[in-house]
């Protein structure tokens, strides 16, 4: 090779080819950066603020930084640090990133402040890629006074304390006889278990379905349409998404059925109201008018996706923080047994439940080093300035909450289990474990009472033993030890 052959290699080498991996690098910002120049022209101060986007880097043609959020939460399990290497390279700033995540240009936020505004403003509406699985006609996909409508019906049926007092005497039995049986048993998987015995108590509290073909076939449907929610849009044979909609069929089939029965029965003079279901068919507005059948049925079946697995994954955690915390674990069982005698053998009564104060520290802090839910996710329906940065009309918004609730600024040590810590009140906005604004959980009270019993019931007559207490933990599309929290389970 001569030397005017090895100096243009050379060139293209050190000079284009550096050049065109810093392109590559940049696309989504340039491309991005150009196309909100064209939308807006130069003007600086067109509606929705200045051009400035909050700092970032939004990765890669198409993938964006999915990748890289993959690594952290997949690979590296180290969830928190891909929030805290945007801290570190741009500073804290307003508490807002650009990015680019799951093929669409994002805003991440995450500081109390940035969290409450994105969700109390109307301007960021929830969007769901499969409404249907959740239901057109939920309180989910509702907005508006119809939203409003649903949600305050529902927070009356699950979440005030008339219904919190009927309900915990439905759930008694069955976390009785479930821990009974782990016991039994010997060696079980928390998660699982857990998980059946939820579920039970959801179907019995919101449509009272016991244990039976009709049970086994919900679960079975239920267990097929929940992945289905955040699957990636393809629907074919074969993908789970498709799965999802079958199950999810199915299950509007079971309760169309069921909401028809009652409807019957009504017709011939037998009105009782037991249960959510009824609950939701009593709705009637100024009007007089009632939720139809779609809304009912939507409703329901929303309401158990969104109840039991939380509850479920968040119980296991409890469990497993608290084998891990033999003194958190003995005070615990203290109050219980305080408690549990005064009530003299019997189950303790919502009155005795609303006395236990140290319990409700244990569930405030499972909840808040669960983090099952580690973001949530809105769209921006028009341009919105923030602190002088701008959100574009379109984007997608993720509200990362799990990044308050490991920062020692919000927490002192974080990553440390503390319930005392409940003994003085929060830092405002710091704990957002049920979201914030107009959509902040509707079943947040139901939940605590629910992760309560199954405390009380494990504490009062049980001891438990993690069988790998270092198993890795998976961050997708949960937070879980990787073996489903798998524990020696025996009788005190
Ligand atoms: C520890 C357990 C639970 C946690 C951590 C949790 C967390 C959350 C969070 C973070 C949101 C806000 C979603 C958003 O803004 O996009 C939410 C909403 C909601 N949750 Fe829960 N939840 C739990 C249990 C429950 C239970 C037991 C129910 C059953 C009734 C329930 C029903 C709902 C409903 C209906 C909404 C939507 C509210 C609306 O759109 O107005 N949740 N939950």
């Amino acid at each position: 090779m001569d030397t005017a052959t090895l100096c243009w290699y050379s060139g293209l080498l050190f000079g284009l080819l550096p050049l065109l991996l810093q392109i590559i690098w940049h696309w989504n910002d340039l491309l991005f950066l150009a196309k909100l120049k064209l939308r807006y022209g130069l003007s600086e101060n067109s509606n929705g603020g200045g051009h400035r986007l909050p700092p970032g880097q939004m990765g890669l043609p198409f993938l964006g930084e999915t990748l890289r959020f993959l690594w952290y939460f997949k690979i590296a399990r180290r969830p928190d640090d891909f929030i805290n290497s945007k801290k570190q390279k741009y500073g804290e700033g307003i508490g807002m990133y650009r990015s680019h995540l799951f093929g669409k240009p994002t805003i991440i936020s995450c500081t109390p402040a940035s969290n409450k505004f994105v969700l109390q403003s109307p301007d960021f509406p929830l969007k769901w890629i499969t409404p249907e699985l959740l239901g057109v006609k939920s309180m989910f996909n509702a907005e508006g006074t119809q939203h409003a409508r649903i949600r305050s019906f529902v927070v009356d049926a699950v979440n005030r304390p008339d219904s919190l007092r009927r309900i915990a005497n439905v759930l008694h039995p069955t976390v009785a006889a479930a821990l009974c049986s782990w016991s039994e048993k010997g060696t079980i998987a928390a998660y699982s278990e857990i998980k059946k015995m939820t579920f039970k108590n959801t179907c019995k509290m919101f449509v009272s379905i016991e244990p039976g073909p009709l049970f086994e076939a919900l679960d079975k449907y239920f267990n097929g349409t929940t992945p289905g929610i955040r699957a990636y849009p393809l629907n074919f044979p074969g993908t789970a998404l498709h799965y999802a909609l079958k199950c999810r069929r199915k299950l509007t089939a079971v309760f169309r059925r069921e909401v028809e029965r009652r409807r019957k029965g009504r017709s011939e003079g037998n009105h009782e109201s037991k249960d959510l279901m009824d609950g939701l068919m009593d709705i009637e507005d100024e009007e007089g008018k009632h939720l139809s059948d779609d809304e009912v049925v939507d409703n329901i079946v929303s309401l158990v996706i969104g109840g039991y697995e939380s509850v479920t994954l968040t119980s296991t955690w409890a469990l497993y923080l608290l084998s891990k915390s033999p003194q958190v674990l003995q005070k615990l069982r203290e109050e219980n047994m305080a408690v549990g005698k005064r009530a003299n053998g019997d189950p303790i009564t919502f009155e005795d439940i609303s006395k236990l104060k140290y319990t409700a520290m244990v569930v405030e802090e499972s909840i808040r080093k669960a983090n099952i839910v580690s973001l949530l996710c809105r769209v921006a329906k028009k341009d919105v300035e923030y602190k002088g940065f701008r959100i574009p009309k379109g984007w997608q918004v993720l509200v990362w909450i799990r990044s308050l609730h490991t920062d020692p600024k919000y927490f002192d040590d974080p990553m440390s289990f503390v319930p005392e810590r409940w003994d003085v009140p929060v830092k405002p906005s710091g704990y957002q474990g049920f979201g914030a604004g107009p959509r902040i959980c509707a079943g947040n009270m139901l939940a605590r009472l629910q992760i309560t019993v199954i405390l009380h019931h494990a504490v009062l007559g049980y001891k438990w033993k993690l069988v790998n207490p270092d198993a890795k933990i998976k961050y997708l599309p949960h937070p879980l030890p990787c073996d489903g929290a798998v524990m020696d389970f025996a009788a005190l």
